[in-house]
């Protein structure tokens, strides 16, 4: 897609252009808008609207009476910025079907917020998944004249900054629909590397079986070894407070680490606890969370947040093999509390115990964890929230309104102490399942593992990150869900002053 953000209207009723999208606060407004065609013209164009190649969309006003635009059927639970975003995807949608050139929006009127959100949801609707078809067909592309009116510069701002976080989640979205044959430890460390050395000040360690082994990090090694698919552990590096003449900035938040510690199991078979076939081949999309960590630090490094930041991407594939893990078995972790293995398929928690104590090794001051990590949390609730643990209420806050901002729903679950003793073990410190509430046990699980003095928040996304049938403007597949409340975190850990 091609945005043209122009600060005045130069669009003509005619040709092989279509008006799309209106955006006025007042009606009045509306036509002055198109006043200079004469009010007349004001008709044609919503005659041509109504005619013409966007005859299916519906006219509607939200929000009272002062937005108007096409297509934002009201769905309930759906913010008003996410209509804006739903509609911006359904209009693309459909110039893409109709293979319609140019697209002009009208939007003089929006907040900035208002014409982020349409603007992401245009990008939407440009995403497809066809690396395995047998023939692949390239989207038609539109142009979107945007109308900006004084907005122009301010607009063009964000439109930028739109399409640095729209390449993160695409870049997530990629990755984690690519299937295991072709995206395990080793390949991810690959797109790992490539992208640290096109994002500049983003510096990469990576470490491999024998490196954690000897380091370690037995949480990896216990995991991945039963797989012909070696496991690996990333961190990636991004100080954003040396100001450009390399100095540090002095401000008090310049002393905040955000680390982003992100679950990659590239396949999760189960292992020896071998998962049924029917939930099976979801699990392509169990390294969501790396995922995420990698595009989320992409943005970040890219858009230079102000902000120290790091991603530790946890790789592992879950298989069995002669050398698989077996229940019963006991490893140290990194921290020295001894774990049993109770069920090789409750791994993500392990992998998760290493990347937890490279973050406290890294300097974390907050770590914010991703993991598709329990069936138990897609059934408490299920594709559109995303549940969440910490033990630090401002990190929670911070998520919650991040979230809010980006379209991203989270709600806080509790660490509930009175379920911690289940964790205990009979010959270990520790065994990786607990009491019957999963996603807390697996969340009370982690806790251990969080360095002391450490702002902790940890993202069960196992309902969030990949969806089984078309949803909002995600079709089937991942939905590179948190990639865009990351970003916004750091932009707001930033920001404080
Ligand atoms: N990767 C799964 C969790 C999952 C389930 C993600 C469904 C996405 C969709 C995880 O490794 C797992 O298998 N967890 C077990 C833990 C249990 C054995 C304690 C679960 O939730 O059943
Ligand atoms: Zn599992
Ligand atoms: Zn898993």
């Amino acid at each position: 897609m091609k945005l043209n953000i122009t600060t005045a209207e130069t669009t003509k009723a005619s040709e092989n252009k279509a008006y799309a999208l209106f955006f006025v606060k007042e009606s009045v407004q509306f036509s002055k808008i198109l006043s200079a065609k004469g009010e007349s013209q004001v008709e044609t164009v919503l005659k041509g609207m109504k005619d013409g190649p966007f005859e299916d969309l519906e006219f509607l006003e939200i929000d009272g009476c002062n937005t108007l635009f096409v297509d934002a059927a009201k769905e309930r639970g759906i913010s008003a910025l996410d209509h804006l975003r739903m509609a911006a995807y359904r209009l693309a949608k459909r110039a893409i079907k109709k293979q319609i050139a140019c697209v002009s929006l009208f939007l003089a009127d929006a907040a900035d917020e208002q014409f982020k959100a349409i603007v992401h949801g245009l990008y939407y609707a440009g995403y497809k998944f066809d690396a395995y078809k047998s023939k692949q067909k390239k989207n038609f592309e539109v142009t979107y004249e945007i109308v900006a009116g004084s907005r122009t510069a301010a607009f063009k701002k964000i439109a930028e900054e739109v399409a640095v976080e729209q390449k993160a989640v695409t870049l997530a979205k990629n990755l984690i629909n690519t299937c295991a044959a072709d995206l395990y430890p080793a390949e991810f460390v690959e797109n790992a590397k490539t992208i640290a050395k096109y994002t500049p000040g983003l510096s990469i360690k990576v470490r491999n079986m024998k490196q954690l082994e000897k380091e370690g990090f037995m949480g990896h090694v216990t995991v991945g070894k039963g797989s012909s698919h070696e496991p690996y552990m990333i961190t990636l590096s991004y100080d954003g407070t040396k100001s450009a003449a390399g100095k540090k900035t002095t401000s008090r938040t310049s002393r905040d680490h955000l680390v982003i510690v992100g679950k990659g199991l590239t396949f999760d078979t189960g292992g020896l606890c071998l998962k049924p076939p029917k939930s099976m081949p979801e699990m392509i999309s169990d390294m969501s969370g790396a995922a995420t960590a990698l595009a989320a630090i992409q943005a970040i490094a890219t858009l230079k947040l102000p902000i120290k930041a790091s991603a530790v991407c946890c790789l592992a594939e879950n298989a069995i093999g002669n050398k698989s893990v077996l229940p019963g078995d006991i490893f140290t972790a990194k921290n020295g509390k001894t774990v049993m293995v109770d069920n090789t398929d409750a791994e993500g928690r392990l992998v998760l115990s290493d990347g937890l104590a490279e973050a406290g090794h890294v300097g974390a001051t907050h770590i914010v964890d991703l993991a598709t990590l329990t069936g138990a949390m897609v059934r408490a609730l299920g594709y559109a929230v995303t549940g969440f643990f910490s033990n630090d209420d401002d990190l929670g806050l911070k998520i919650i309104n991040c979230g809010e901002a980006c379209c991203e729903k989270f709600w806080s679950m509790p660490l509930e102490e009175e379920y911690a003793d289940a964790l205990k073990d009979k010959f270990a410190d520790l065994k990786n399942t607990g009491s019957d509430a999963g996603a807390i046990s697996a969340a009370l699980f982690l806790q251990e593992f969080v360095p002391e003095n450490t702002a902790w928040a940890h993202l069960d996304i196992a309902g969030t990150a990949f969806v089984s049938k078309s949803w909002k403007y995600t079709e089937y597949g991942a939905t590179g869900f948190g990639v865009q409340t990351l970003i916004e975190l750091a932009r707001e850990m930033a920001n404080e002053t």
